[in-house]
C-alpha cells in the first residue's frame, strides 16, 4: 500500500521498476509489468478500472520505464490518482521460450480484458498438453512462450467454477490451487486478477521466491511469528514485496520469509495470508484443504551498498577489486590461529557434524557448472592430496544425462555461487536418491541448493551481480581449501603441510592486493589483444582450472574466442594451433609443474609460438629462451592457493578487453547470471 505519489513519477511504479533494476543481471531481453488502475478515495479503494494494466517492452528496463509513462501520458490516466495503489507485478525475462518480444515478456495474460496475468521465473514442462487442452476449449494464444498457459488455465479454472452462478463464488486461492494441479516444471509464480482488484496470489515450485516485509509503523524484530503481524498497526500500513532474489527486496526490508515449495502466499488489502499446499500433481483426485503457515522471519544479512557499484564503473570491475575483502569475509571466524600447545586448524561450522562421515567415503564427487565447476576443479588436487580419498569431477547436466553411479558411500559436494542452478539442482535430487551425503557450497543463504543439501558452507563473498563470476570463484576455492583442510584434520603426517596452507589463507587477502596493481598492465595487454580472434590458456596441475576459468572470463564478456588447454595435452593437438600470430598465455609459476612448464614454453617457442607467460615474482628474466617472451609477473603463494592469484590477472584482461571493445561488462551478450532453467 502507498499513498505517496508526485505528479511526475509513481511511487508503486518506481518500486517495481526498481525491482526490475536489481534483477535486470539476472535476465534482460524484455520486461513488463501490471498494475491495478485503481485509487483511494475518502480512505477506502475505489477501482478506476477493473483490469489490471499491462506494459510489456522488448530490451532493457530503461526501454520499459520510457514506455510506460509515454504512454501513461497519451491516456486519461492521472498518475497521482491511478497509481496511488495498490499492488503491482513485475518481471524482467531472459528467453527460454519464445524470442524476446512484446508478446513473449511477461506479464502474460489469459485474453484482451486480462481476467488473469501471471509473472513466471521457470520452465513448464507439460505446457504443450495443456495448451492443446485450452485450444480444444476455444482459447487462442498470442505468445510462443510456455508461461502463457497458465494465465488461461486460471481462466478456465475461474469460469468453469462460476459457471451458472449469478456471481463468483470461487477464492483466488482456490483457482491458483487448482492451476498448480496440473503444472509440471518448475516455477515461481505471481498471479494478479480483474476478478480480485487489490490482490496478488504467489506460489512456488522449484524456482526461488522470498516474501519482504516492511513495516513502517513499528519495527519487526528477528523471530517474530509472522502470524503476529497485524495489517495495519496504528492505521499505517506495511508495505510487502515478493521476489525471486534479495537484491530487488534489500532496499526496503531485510526481513523476509522464505517462501517453500508448495506454498501459496496471499495478499489481500495489505495482509498476508501463507498456505501449504501439500497435494502433488498426479497424486489424489482431489484438492486437500490447504495448511496455514506460520514461520518465523529471517534478516538478510546483506547491505544496499554491496549491490551498488560505488566508484567503479561496472559490477565486474567493483567485483574483481573487492576480492581482498571478500576472501576475509569468507575466510573470517573460520581459521583457527592455534598456540603453543594447539594446532592451527580450520573451523567449518557447516559441516563439522558431518566429517566423520565424509572422511569414510570412498570416493568425494565435486559437481557443478561454469566457473563454479572451474573452482571446484582448482580445489581437486589439494582435496585429494590430504584426504586421500579419490576425487571425481562431475558437469552437473552430464551427470544426469548419464545418470553416472553414484552411491550410498559417496560424498556429493555442490557447488554453486546462486545456489540455483537448475542443472546442478537435478544432480542434487539425483544423489540425494541414491544416497550420497550431499554438502553445499553456495553464496546465497536460504537458496535452494543450501535448503537442500545435508550440510554445506556459504562462502560469504557478498552479492555477486556481474554475470562473469570474479569474486564467487576465489572465495569457492578457498572454502574448499578449507574443506579438504578439516577432512584431514584428523591425520598427524600431513599436519606442517596443513599448517603451511593455514598460514598461506591468511597471507592471501594481502597477496590478492599485490596482484590486483596488474590492472594497468592488463589495461595496456588488453589494448595488444583487441583485435585478436582468439587466445589460448595453457595451465595444468593446480592452474588447469586457471587456464579454464581464465579462457571462459575472455569468452563470456569480451566475446573473443578462448580456451583453456591442459599443458600436457599440447602435444595431442592444440599444438596444431600455434604460430607467429595466436596469442598464448602459459601459466607457469612456480610448483611441483614448474619444469613442465618450461619445457612446453620451449616447445611453443620452437614454433614461433606468441607467448604471455604468467610466471612468479622474479622469474620475468628468465622466462622463454633468453626472457624473450612477454611475462606477468604474480606473487607467489602456496601451490593450492595460487589459483587464486593467477586468475586474477586474466580477470582484468577479460574486464579490460570487453571495455575497449565497447561490450556491456555485465550483461555479456546471451548469457544470464543464474541459470534456473534447463
Ligand atoms: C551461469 C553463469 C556462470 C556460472 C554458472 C553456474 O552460466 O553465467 O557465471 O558460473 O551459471 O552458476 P552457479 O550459480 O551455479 O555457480
Amino acid at each position: 500500500l502507498n499513498f505517496n505519489v508526485n505528479r511526475e513519477r509513481s511511487y508503486i511504479l518506481e518500486v517495481l521498476f526498481n525491482g526490475l533494476r536489481r534483477l535486470e543481471y539476472r535476465g534482460y531481453d524484455s520486461s513488463g509489468i501490471a498494475i491495478d488502475s485503481c485509487y483511494y478515495s475518502n480512505g477506502s479503494i475505489s477501482t478506476f478500472s477493473p483490469s489490471p494494466l499491462v506494459f510489456r517492452k522488448e530490451g532493457n528496463i530503461d526501454s520499459l520505464v520510457k514506455s510506460v509513462y509515454e504512454e501513461v501520458a497519451t491516456t486519461e490516466l492521472n498518475l497521482e490518482e491511478s497509481f496511488s495503489v495498490h499492488a503491482g507485478i513485475a518481471h524482467t525475462r531472459w528467453a527460454t521460450h519464445g524470442e524476446p518480444s512484446p508478446r513473449n515478456s511477461h506479464p502474460q495474460t489469459s485474453g484482451p480484458d486480462n481476467d488473469f496475468v501471471v509473472v513466471h521465473n521457470g520452465v513448464i514442462t507439460n505446457y504443450e498438453v495443456l495448451k492443446q487442452t485450452l485450444l480444444r476449449h476455444g482459447f487462442t494464444f498470442e505468445s510462443d512462450t510456455d508461461t502463457e498457459v497458465i494465465p488461461k488455465l486460471a481462466k478456465y479454472v475461474f469460469d468453469k467454477a462460476n459457471e451458472g452462478e449469478a456471481q463468483n463464488i470461487v477464492s483466488f486461492t482456490d483457482v491458483v490451487l487448482e492451476v498448480m494441479r496440473h503444472l509440471d516444471g518448475a516455477y515461481a509464480l505471481i498471479f494478479k486478477s480483474r476478478h480480485y482488484p487489490n490482490e496478488l496470489i504467489a506460489c512456488k515450485r522449484g524456482g526461488p521466491l522470498l516474501l519482504g516485509v516492511k513495516e513502517l509503523a513499528e519495527d519487526v524484530t528477528a523471530g517474530a511469528s509472522f502470524s503476529d503481524f497485524k495489517i495495519l498497526k496504528n492505521g499505517q500500513p506495511k508495505e510487502l514485496f515478493i521476489s525471486s532474489d534479495a537484491n530487488a527486496l534489500v532496499e526496503h526490508t531485510k526481513k523476509v520469509l522464505v517462501i517453500e515449495d508448495s506454498e501459496v502466499v496471499h495478499i489481500k488489502d495489505g495482509g498476508v495470508t501463507i498456505l501449504k499446499f501439500d497435494n502433488e500433481k498426479g497424486k489424489g483426485g482431489t484438492l486437500s484443504r490447504p495448511l496455514s503457515v506460520q514461520r518465523a522471519l529471517s534478516i538478510l544479512e546483506m547491505e544496499v551498498e554491496q549491490i551498488n557499484k560505488g566508484k567503479y564503473k561496472h559490477y565486474m570491475q567493483k567485483e574483481i577489486h573487492e576480492q581482498p575483502e571478500s576472501l576475509t569475509t569468507t575466510m573470517r571466524g573460520r581459521l583457527i590461529r592455534g598456540g603453543s600447545c594447539k594446532a592451527k586448524s580450520v573451523l567449518l561450522g557447516g559441516i563439522k557434524d558431518h566429517l566423520k562421515t565424509i572422511r569414510r567415503s570412498r570416493r568425494i564427487l565435486f559437481i557443478g557448472c561454469g566457473t563454479s565447476y572451474n573452482a571446484a576443479l582448482a580445489a581437486r588436487p589439494i582435496l585429494e592430496e590430504l584426504s586421500g580419498i579419490p576425487v571425481t569431477m562431475e558437469i552437473a547436466s552430464d551427470l544426469v544425462d548419464r545418470q553416472g553411479p553414484i552411491y550410498r558411500e559417496d560424498t556429493a559436494v555442490f557447488v554453486s555461487q546462486s545456489g540455483e542452478t537448475a542443472d546442478t539442482l537435478q544432480a542434487l535430487e539425483y544423489a540425494l536418491e541414491n544416497g550420497a551425503l550431499c554438502v553445499g557450497i553456495t553464496n546465497t543463504v536460504g537458496s535452494a541448493i543450501a535448503r537442500t543439501t545435508h550440510c554445506g558452507v556459504h562462502i560469504n563473498a557478498g552479492a555477486e551481480i556481474g554475470v562473469a563470476s570474479t569474486k564467487a570463484y576465489t572465495s569457492q576455492i578457498a572454502v574448499m581449501a578449507m574443506l579438504a583442510l578439516a577432512i584431514a584434520d584428523d591425520t598427524i603426517s600431513n599436519q606442517g603441510r596443513r599448517e603451511a596452507i593455514i598460514d598461506g589463507l591468511f597471507e592471501l587477502p594481502s597477496r590478492v592486493k599485490e596482484v590486483l596493481q596488474l590492472d594497468q598492465e592488463m589495461e595496456e595487454l588488453a589494448k595488444q589483444l583487441i583485435d585478436e580472434q582468439s587466445l589460448l590458456v595453457f595451465g595444468r596441475g593446480y592452474n588447469y582450472a586457471t587456464a579454464l576459468e581464465g579462457a571462459l572470463k575472455v569468452k563470456e564478456v569480451s566475446l573473443m574466442h578462448s580456451e583453456g588447454i591442459l599443458a600436457g595435452e599440447m602435444k595431442h593437438g592444440p599444438l596444431a594451433l600455434v604460430d607467429e600470430n595466436l596469442p598464448i598465455v602459459v601459466i607457469a609459476t612456480r610448483d611441483a609443474c614448474f619444469s613442465k612448464q618450461q619445457s612446453v614454453i620451449q616447445q611453443l617457442h620452437a614454433r614461433k609460438g606468441r607467448l604471455i607467460v604468467m610466471c612468479s615474482k622474479g622469474d620475468a628474466a628468465s622466462v622463454g629462451p633468453g626472457g624473450s617472451c612477454r611475462a606477468i609477473e604474480v606473487p607467489l603463494v602456496q601451490d593450492c592457493l595460487q589459483p587464486v592469484i593467477n586468475i586474477i590477472p586474466l580477470q582484468l584482461l577479460a574486464y579490460h578487453l570487453t571495455v575497449l571493445r565497447g561490450l556491456n561488462v555485465d550483461q555479456p551478450r546471451n548469457l544470464a547470471k543464474s541459470v534456473t532453467t534447463q
